[in-house]
């Protein structure tokens, strides 16, 4: 990306940036994972606690990258140094570029179970079976290793030619139109679900709070899925923030994608438990739990083999504007910091994200600990990083510069600084501490 902020471009329109930024955080985070870590910790309560942590610290935390990258016109190495020479706060984007590369690993194997599912469905492998035998399907994976990792590294090798060959702009143009169509499809097995014998039972997993099922490692997948889904924590958001237009609202761009992004998973999770429910399997069987739920639901729609075929190749391409969006940091990094060109940088990163990304197909012990840690700790730490900048070496005076130069007051702005500079690191810290089983130790 441009480093010579006098040359830098900028989106030209309020639906491009929002385009873009959605396209990032629209992903396998809300229809895969969502649904899968909300299953594996009890419910609804998860739910509540998630939403709160998307508005009270995804919303900031996303605000405070953005106008990180803003203000500097810069990823976000370049922006920590700019704004704050010679001080070690570029190693949080340092930080950023070893998360990716873990995010990646087990992102491209699930991406792969995507690709594979859009080859099943294609050659019509999916329909007229019973629930058991589409769990057989899904099983097959763990058995027959070479087709997941074959699949991982097709979908590697795509989101490294679309960010070598920088059409990511294209791309960009036809996920406008295809998003909201995924969207629809998504309402569609919704109420195709909620139809289903037995749905209630679904609902009433996702949306009646079991308190008791709360414990601080559920508190801590929420507020880990909060940043994944929102791809905050990175500073990948930094990078697109640059090229904001001083004209746009910052809080407004935040505020409209953490409620897409945010509708995307809850309605994700409304088609997958009842279903789940209805056919009698495991709410809490972890990270399959998508590929052997909705299948079942085609298979009871008119026009099932379409609609199971055009779901994954919406899926595989969301996948893919989110990919690209963690690819183009290590990119960007090698680029700039380590002067190599963009095809040398693009293959190197490609090439150990292809190592890794295997190892991960092959032991999922290994994907079930990148996954964990990734969001569960190095991204939030990584936010908590984000805030402590913009509140206190940023500071007000800096801060609202930037937050008001589109000339219109930000009323939001107090709340803004007082949850950036008190409440996101406190509750990151709490959050953290209890997760990890840290409190109790230290109040023993
Ligand atoms: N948010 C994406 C998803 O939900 C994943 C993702 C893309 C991401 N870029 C990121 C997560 C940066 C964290 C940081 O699928």
């Amino acid at each position: 990306m441009a480093s010579n902020p006098a040359s830098r471009e900028s989106f030209s329109s309020k639906f491009g940036i929002i385009a873009a930024v959605a396209g990032s955080a629209i992903g396998l985070g809300n229809i895969w994972r969502f649904p899968y870590v909300l299953g594996e910790n009890g419910g609804g309560a998860f739910l509540l606690l998630y939403l709160f942590f998307v508005v009270v610290i995804g919303v900031p935390v996303m605000i405070s990258e953005f106008l990180i990258g803003r203000k500097a016109r810069l990823n976000i190495f370049g922006a920590f140094k700019l704004l704050a020479p010679g001080k070690p706060w570029y190693l949080v984007g340092v930080m950023g570029v070893g998360v990716a590369f873990m995010i990646l690993a087990f992102y491209s194997v699930v991406a792969g179970w995507t690709l594979h599912y859009v080859f099943l469905a294609a050659t019509n492998h999916l329909t007229g079976k019973g629930p058991a035998e589409i769990v057989q399907v899904f099983e097959t994976l763990k058995v027959n290793l070479w087709i997941p990792v074959f699949w991982t590294l097709l979908f590697l090798a795509l989101s490294a030619f679309i960010v070598r060959s920088g059409i990511k702009k294209g791309i960009e143009k036809y996920t406008k139109i295809l998003m909201p169509v995924l969207f629809v499809i998504i309402l569609l097995l919704d109420i195709r679900a909620i139809t289903l014998d037995g749905a209630s039972e679904g609902l009433a997993f996702l949306f009646s709070p079991d308190f008791s099922s709360i414990n601080g490692r559920v508190v801590l997948e929420a507020l880990g899925q909060a940043f994944f889904s929102l791809s905050i924590g990175m500073g990948v958001l930094a990078t697109y923030g640059s090229y904001i237009r001083k004209s746009d609202s910052l809080g407004g761009t935040a505020l409209t994608v953490s409620l897409a992004d945010t509708m995307i998973a809850v309605l994700a999770g409304v088609a997958i438990f009842p279903a789940a429910f209805a056919f009698g399997l495991e709410p809490n069987q972890g990270p399959g739990l998508v590929f052997v739920t909705l299948p079942n639901i085609f298979n009871q729609m008119a026009g099932g083999y379409i609609f199971a075929l055009l779901f994954f190749v919406l899926l595989s391409i969301a996948a893919l504007t989110s990919s690209i969006s963690l690819l183009e940091v290590v990119v960007a990094y090698f680029v700039e910091q380590l002067k190599m060109t963009r095809k040398v940088a693009t293959w190197v990163a490609t090439g150990i994200m292809a190592f890794f990304g295997i190892l991960c197909a092959l032991y999922s012990k290994l994907f079930g600990a990148f996954d964990f840690v990734s969001s569960n700790i190095i991204l939030p730490l990584g936010g908590f990083f984000v805030v402590i900048f913009v509140g206190f070496v940023l500071g007000n005076k800096s801060a609202r510069e930037e937050m008001e130069a589109d000339g219109k007051r930000a009323r939001y702005f107090v709340p803004f600084m007082f949850i950036v500079k008190f409440v996101a690191p406190i509750a990151i810290a709490l959050v953290f501490l209890n997760g990890l089983g840290l409190l109790n130790f230290l109040f023993q």
